[in-house]
């Protein structure tokens, strides 16, 4: 598993206002997005693209256009639906798939409540959206419903991440073939009991959606 922490001074200034407790909804839902987007370019650096003959106004030329099957974005449910539009931006023709997820607060594991992705993902690289990486649980049970399907190419795209879910995330993905890769705004101190990310912004899903 490859960990890039994006280094932007644009990200850092957005992910402190999003981080400050004062910040409202509305203002959260659009740095977010924002953020997604900076995000989405380093996360797309490895898509697959295509040789594509075109012919400018001046003269004719091989281009690059992105390859066939189309890359596969999913949510999970509930914070990473507001992270969809932010890739999307960047993405427009990508396929849609979702996952709903939510963590159990007192065993802290992932259970899955919805799941709405295509059957067979063979050949497909796939961008999982969420926007924190805590204990790693919810990631690592993503990641395993994608390449159980055959999907070959796996990138989360996170706002926060916490040491300790990279190691758990790590330790298991070990044996996986499929190579993964974590991009995210920031890797913070730590979890603390409760599994939060200290110091984190909060609950993502309260303050997206209240
Ligand atoms: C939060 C967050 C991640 C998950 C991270 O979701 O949005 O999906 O917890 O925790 P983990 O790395 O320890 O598994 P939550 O379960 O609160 O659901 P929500 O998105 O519906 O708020």
């Amino acid at each position: 598993m490859r960990t890039h922490v994006v280094d932007h001074p644009l990200v850092a200034h957005k992910l402190t206002v999003l981080r400050d407790q004062h910040t409202d909804s509305p203002t959260f839902r659009r740095l977010a997005d924002e953020l997604v987007t900076l995000l989405a370019y380093e996360a797309t650096r490895e898509v697959r693209v295509e040789p594509d003959d075109i012919v400018t106004p001046v003269a004719p030329m091989t281009g690059t256009k992105l390859a066939s099957p189309k890359p596969l974005v999913v949510p999970i449910l509930r914070a990473g639906l507001g992270m969809l539009d932010g890739m999307m931006r960047l993405l427009p023709t990508a396929e849609v798939g979702f996952l709903g997820m939510v963590r159990n607060e007192e065993t802290l594991e992932a259970a899955t409540y919805a799941e709405r992705l295509p059957d067979d993902l063979s050949g497909r690289q796939c961008y999982v959206l969420d926007p924190m990486l805590a204990t790693g649980g919810t990631l690592a049970a993503a990641i395993r419903f994608l390449t159980d399907r055959g999907a070959d190419h796996i990138t989360c795209v996170c706002l926060l991440a916490a040491p300790e879910g990279c190691d758990n995330l790590e330790r298991a993905l070990e044996g996986l073939e499929v190579p993964v890769t974590v991009v995210t705004a920031a890797m913070d101190e730590r979890l603390n009991e409760k599994g939060y990310i200290v110091p984190g912004l909060g609950d993502a899903g309260d303050r997206l959606y209240g």
